[in-house]
């Protein structure tokens, strides 16, 4: 049951405003004395030329309803205190009967591709990839729970000027034996070497620009080594993925819009967007504005022709409502041209294109940087986690079964949600130690206080009965309020593309859980047995629904 819903039904009884205005009027007060919601009489103050205070107790005074212990004017507000009982009854009621489905919401629907993760071929994924990719999969999920129908595109950075520089230094310095054996580390420092020797010799910019010139005139070689680069790549990017259990509906990366980019520089040029600029071809965007550029002097394609075609695309294919890019925040400039060239062609719906930004990931206070080989590698971050995950287990709990399982579950889940705990746009110093920290505001933290919630359940071992389900004390009402606010933090999170909102809430909810279990003796055979194994089952969904959202998976037993 929605307690605020009733008291915007109850107060548009008295006042004459729209529901959906006055339910944007409710307040929470700050303190707990002044009740759970309030109303604020100032707005109608203006219309009905009265006092607000007057007309604040002018609608206390005629509302009684028996959810709410007291209705009260206080100055200009209307306070409602929710009786706690009843508001911890109808929601464990409601959890318990919805089960994983509470907070589930219409807020929408259709097609929405999210392009995340995207990492580009023969370089490691780096952080800023792993960062798009979790954000980019809680958010499919979010957005699939209220209604939506998401797509993850992986568009791979497959194609562009940087494979003609692999090439040629594969051919100078590279075998194909270790690239075998090794391929993302070796072709990398193939690349890394390329950078390095150029500086010395600017000659080999140009060997990378006539080996790139031949790849995209299609010669047999190039092909076939840029085939073979991609391919090896991708097995490497899949095993990673595999790990942190995310999956894709699309692989269409740059390359596989070579074909499609011709229709859309005709287009442009058709409608009159197309200027030359010192040999290039742009499209200008306006005096204060950073032209688009579409084509090189040497008539080769760019990121923005490739990202043009496959905008086009996913419009045609998909007919998406919105369509979304997660990508990080140095990308702004390129995703703020992508919408004014397309809107500059006469689409509309190019106002449905969100890019969704997100912060640096530095070290010692330093950016990332792939170029200069200042990276972090990914896998082996993930396998230290799950490493420093089992021995947690072997102290605390050495026999539990299926401890590889819980170790993978609970190291890769430390990574996820450290990733996904901050606000998405904060940057943070990436810290391998801080990241598997177990205790503190952690995904093990909230994993932990499932865990332990199934294992109350398990002592138990009794049905839960829907009837009565009851409790007054403070413990079990700040848990009960805490869960009948998932359905708002699941419309939050889905609005603001954000899914720190959802970890903040999970972080929340096992504290106020783990003080519930710290006061109250759950087991006691009383009256409230079943409601209290009741707040703790619903407890127990509600981690868990919150950790699925997250991408980050909630083991019964660790
Ligand atoms: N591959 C790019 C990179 O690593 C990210 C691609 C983002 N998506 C896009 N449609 N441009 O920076």
């Amino acid at each position: 049951m929605d307690f605020k819903q009733k008291v915007v039904d109850l107060v548009s009884e008295q006042v004459d405003l729209p529901k959906e205005k006055i339910s944007m009027l409710i307040e929470r007060p700050k303190n707990p004395k002044m009740g759970d919601y309030a109303f604020p009489a100032f707005a109608l103050a203006k219309i009905e030329h009265k006092n607000p205070a007057l007309i604040a107790k002018d609608i206390a005074e005629k509302i009684s309803d028996d959810n709410f212990t007291s209705i009260q004017a206080v100055g200009p507000y209307v306070n409602f205190a929710i009786d706690h009982a009843k508001l911890v009854n109808a929601t464990l009621n409601d959890v318990l009967t919805e089960k994983e489905h509470f907070g589930d919401q219409k807020l929408g629907e259709g097609n929405v591709p999210i392009d995340m993760s995207s990492p580009n071929i023969a370089k490691p994924m780096s952080m800023g990839h792993l960062r798009s990719t979790v954000i980019g999969n809680s958010i499919a999920k979010t957005l699939e729970k209220v209604g939506y129908t998401p797509i993850k595109i992986n568009y791979l950075g497959d194609y562009g000027t940087q494979f003609g520089k692999l090439i040629t230094a594969y051919r100078l310095w590279g075998n194909e034996e270790d690239v075998k054996k090794d391929p993302i580390t070796n072709l990398f420092h193939y690349y890394v070497k390329f950078h390095e020797e150029a500086e010395k010799d600017p000659k080999l910019e140009d060997e990378g620009r006539a080996a790139f010139k031949k790849l995209e005139n299609g010669d047999e070689e190039e092909i076939k080594l840029w085939k073979w680069f991609r391919e090896v790549s991708l097995q490497e990017f899949n095993r990673i993925y595999k790990e942190l259990g995310v999956t894709f509906d699309s692989y269409n990366g740059e390359a596989f819009f070579n074909d499609k980019m011709q229709p859309v520089v005709d287009e442009l040029r058709e409608k009159g967007l197309l200027e030359e600029s010192r040999g290039a071809q742009v499209v200008n965007l306006g005096e204060d504005e950073n032209p688009a550029l579409i084509l090189k002097s040497d008539g080769s394609s760019l990121y923005m022709t490739r990202d043009l075609a496959a905008a086009l695309y996913r419009k045609k294919e998909y007919d998406f409502v919105m369509s979304l890019y997660v990508a990080g925040g140095e990308q702004t400039g390129h995703f703020k041209q992508l919408k004014q060239v397309l809107k500059k062609m006469g689409y509309d719906w190019s106002d449905n294109i969100h890019h969704i930004p997100f912060g640096l990931i530095t070290q010692g206070g330093k950016k990332l940087s792939t170029r200069k080989g200042n990276v972090v590698f990914l896998d082996q971050v993930l396998k230290d986690a799950v490493s420093l995950a089992e021995q947690q287990i072997e102290e605390k709990n050495p026999n539990l079964s299926n401890k590889k399982q819980v170790a993978h579950d609970v190291g890769v889940g430390a990574v996820v949600f450290h990733d996904l705990k901050n606000d998405r746009m904060d940057n943070f110093d990436f810290d391998l130690e801080e990241v598997v920290r177990f205790e503190g505001d952690t995904g093990p933290y909230v994993q932990y206080t499932n865990a332990r919630a199934q294992s109350i359940l398990r002592k138990a071992n009794k049905e839960i009965s829907m009837d009565n389900l009851s409790l007054n004390d403070d413990w079990s009402f700040a848990v009960a309020k805490a869960l009948a606010d998932f359905p708002a933090i699941v419309e939050k999170a889905s609005e603001k593309f954000e899914p720190s909102i959802i970890a903040k809430y999970a972080l929340d909810l096992s504290k106020k859980f783990n003080k519930y279990y710290a006061n109250v003796r759950i087991l006691d055979e009383d009256n409230q047995l079943n409601a209290r194994l009741a707040l703790v089952q619903a407890t127990s969904i509600v981690l868990t629904e919150a950790l699925r959202l997250l991408g980050v998976n909630a083991p019964k037993e660790m």
